[in-house]
Parts: structure tokens; C-alpha cells; sequence
């Protein structure tokens, strides 16, 4: 039997790191408000930044520190339906999980009815159960043992999606405006939180504390590598460390992903060498391309592509003129695409009149797709010369 030692690294979407790296202060910022209920600017946050950056890891992070302190914690993402899984399953399963003298409380407030002793939760028949009383309900029934924590993730800017979740934070809104302690965290890109609060009855949201995630720096990227290692028993060698630093890039899922087949390639050693990281690197690079970057492309605009794909004609840095020509379209047309990429983070600019991709591999990723397709004829399999016959209508 081959010995192994379970890897320590976390890569993966959704998956909580052993060690979380930067943002320390944002963290520790909203750490206080729950300890305090001390609220400040934190009633609301915005959290948004490119695939794989770590957002939903910070908000489970945010999560398990606020019920720590004791705090209620509804978390869900933004697909349909949100509200009545919050208000039908999430808020029942928490009146259950309170302690006694929680409930007593909450029953006096009259709008559930709760039995003592056996888990059970129904509702007065009211004319239309709201959110918003729902949520002041069970803040006046915690009183000064805590607040309520809404995560909501994967806020996306479809039109239906969006206007759900603008009814959605309508409610927290004036829950807010009635004294509930409430702190309420939105995650998603950049475009589709900015159209979150382009929407109706999201316009407390524009007060929210914003936090927008990037890469991490060198420094914390070394700290991750090996304070995660160290968490499984073992060391990393200077030179390896160097070379799995350069590869992650800063980028959290790189970081998971680069440690884990370092560490897997002989992971009884006492130490991760610099034969393992080599060996991570070139396994890592093909997986991040499959995993991260081929995912982060694909959530872009038709357009959006065509930007990247006109940059990704130059290795380093583009000129923007040099876009409007290639793409074939006004200056104000490159603009406009310009900022929303720079908005999303897939774009930084680079000097004056450039810009160059913030995510690293993503060029090196669409030059070698559009060279795969001018190779095999857009990869249409030959049926370009057989096109479907209309149906009879
Ligand atoms: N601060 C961090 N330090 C170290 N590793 C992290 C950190 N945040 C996230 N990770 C790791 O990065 C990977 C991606 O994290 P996560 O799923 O939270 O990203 P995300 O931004 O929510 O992605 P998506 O946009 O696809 O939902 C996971 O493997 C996670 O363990
Ligand atoms: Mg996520």
C-alpha cells in the first residue's frame, strides 16, 4: 500500500481555505460589528471580483465568524425563488436551532407559532407574510445577544434574477429603516452588482461598504503556501516556494490548485521540493486553463470576447487605438467595453491609451484557442457544408 498524506489544500469552488489569505483588515473591520453591533457603514457590503478570487470563501468565512458571536445567519444565493426558501425553510430551521429564552421572546412578538419542546415552527395566518417583519421579529427577539447576517451570492444580472432580488432588498431595507441590526453582503461580479444597483429599491445599497477583490499580494501568496503545508505537517523549500509563488500568481484558486499537486507528487516527504513544484507546474497550468480560465472567458458577452480576443493579439500590453481597428468600430464603442472590463476585472490599464489583462494566463488562453480554431477551420467538425433542412412549420 502506498502511503499518503491528506493534502491540506483546498482547491475547488466554494471551498473554505485552510488559510485565508489578505483582506485582513475588511475582515477584521466586520469582525468587530459583531462583536459590538457597533454597525457604522458595514449594514450592507458589496463584495464582487473575477471567478475563483475567493468571494464565496470570504463570505463563508464572514459567516462562521458571526455565528460565533452568537449571531442569526441566513445565507442563500441569487436564483430564483430566494425569497421564499429564506422565509419558508431558512427562518423556521433558525427559530428551531434558538435557545429558549430566544423563543420565548420571539412567540410574544405573535407572528409564529412556537411550540416549546418540540421542533416546530408554523405561521399566524397573516394576509401576506413579509420579509421585512420576519426579520424585525427575530432582530428584536435576539435584542442584544447579536444581529442578523444575509449573505446573498452568485448575484448575477439577469432581468428576472435582478428583479427578484430588488424586491428582496427592498425588504431588508425597511427591516433596516424599522432598527433591525442587520448586516446584508451581495457577492457577484462587478457588471451584475452594478446593475443590482441600477435597479428599483436598491438604492440604500449605493451607501454599501464596497470591497473589491483582486489577486493577493506576493507576500500573503507566500503566507498561504506555507502556513497551508505547515497545517499538514510539512515545509516547502525555498526554491519551490519561489516557483509556486510565481505560478499562482497571487490568484487564490492558482494557490489551492498549484499547492495541492505539489503536495500530492510525495506527499509523505518531509518537505515540498522543487522537483514537486515543477511537477505541479505543469499539471496546474492545463487544469487552470480547464477549470478557471476557459470559465471566466465563458462568462463574457459576445463582445466582451471580441475585446479580449483583439488584446490578446499583442504579448504584453495593447494599445487601445490599436483595438479600435482591429475590432473594426468606434473609439466611443471601445470605450465603453474598455471600462466595463476594467470594472470586471479582467482588464487593467497599462500606461496612458493601454491596457493589458489583469488575469494572468487568460491572453496566453485565448491566443491559444483562436489559434486551434484558425487550425482546425473553427472546430465545426465539417458541418458547415451540411446545414440543417427547415422544419415544416
Ligand atoms: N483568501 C483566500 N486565500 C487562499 N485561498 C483562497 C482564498 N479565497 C479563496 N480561496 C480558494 O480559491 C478557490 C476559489 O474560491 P471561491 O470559490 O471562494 O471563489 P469565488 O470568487 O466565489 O468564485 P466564483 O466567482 O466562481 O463563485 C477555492 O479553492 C478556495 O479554497
Ligand atoms: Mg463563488
Amino acid at each position: 500500500m502506498v502511503e499518503t498524506a491528506p493534502s491540506p489544500f483546498t482547491p475547488g469552488y466554494g471551498k473554505k481555505p485552510a488559510i485565508f489569505g489578505g483582506h485582513g483588515e475588511d475582515l477584521s473591520e466586520l469582525r468587530a460589528v459583531f462583536e459590538t453591533l457597533d454597525f457604522g457603514e458595514n449594514h450592507s457590503v458589496l463584495v464582487s471580483g473575477l471567478r475563483g478570487v475567493g468571494k464565496t470563501s470570504f463570505l463563508t468565512t464572514l459567516q462562521d465568524a458571526a455565528r460565533e458571536a452568537g449571531w442569526l445567519v441566513i445565507s442563500d444565493d441569487a436564483s430564483a425563488g430566494l425569497m421564499s426558501r429564506v422565509m419558508d425553510s431558512t427562518i423556521p430551521t433558525l427559530i428551531n436551532e434558538m435557545t429558549p429564552e430566544t423563543r420565548a421572546r420571539l412567540t410574544k412578538l405573535g407572528i409564529w407559532n412556537i411550540s416549546a419542546d418540540i421542533e416546530y415552527v408554523d405561521r399566524h395566518r397573516v394576509v401576506k407574510p413579509q420579509l421585512r417583519t420576519d426579520l424585525v421579529a427575530l432582530s428584536s427577539a435576539m435584542g442584544a445577544d447579536g444581529g442578523i447576517l444575509i449573505t446573498v451570492d452568485e448575484v448575477s444580472a439577469g432581468k428576472v434574477r435582478l428583479r427578484e432580488l430588488s424586491k428582496f432588498a427592498l425588504q431588508v431595507s425597511h427591516a433596516l429603516e424599522d432598527g433591525a441590526q442587520i448586516m446584508v453582503v451581495f457577492a457577484g461580479v462587478k457588471v451584475s452588482l452594478d446593475a443590482l444597483l441600477a435597479e428599483e429599491h436598491t438604492t440604500f445599497l449605493r451607501r454599501s461598504r464596497e470591497l473589491e477583490f483582486e489577486r493577493l499580494s506576493a507576500p500573503e501568496t507566500r503566507r498561504v503556501f506555507v502556513e497551508t503545508a505547515g497545517i499538514g505537517g510539512r515545509a516547502i523549500d525555498e526554491e519551490a516556494l519561489d516557483k509556486l509563488v510565481s505560478l499562482a500568481q497571487g490568484y487564490p484558486y492558482l494557490v489551492q490548485l498549484a499547492g495541492d499537486y505539489a503536495w500530492r507528487n510525495n506527499s509523505i516527504a518531509p518537505c515540498i521540493t522543487l522537483v514537486d513544484a515543477t511537477v505541479a507546474h505543469d499539471r496546474a497550468i492545463r487544469a487552470i486553463e480547464s477549470r478557471v480560465i476557459s470559465r471566466v472567458y465563458g462568462d463574457l458577452s459576445d463582445v466582451d470576447q471580441k475585446f479580449l480576443n483583439a488584446m490578446a493579439e499583442d504579448e504584453d500590453r495593447s494599445k487601445v487605438a490599436d483595438i479600435v481597428n482591429r475590432m473594426n468600430v468606434s473609439d466611443a464603442y471601445v470605450q465603453v467595453y474598455k471600462k466595463r472590463l476594467i470594472d470586471s476585472g479582467y482588464v487593467q490599464p497599462a500606461g496612458h491609451g493601454y491596457v493589458q489583462f489583469s488575469l494572468p494566463y487568460l491572453g496566453a488562453y485565448i491566443r491559444r484557442q483562436l489559434a486551434a480554431e484558425a487550425r482546425d477551420g473553427g472546430n465545426e467538425g465539417g458541418w458547415g457544408a451540411y446545414p440543417a433542412p427547415d422544419l415544416p412549420a
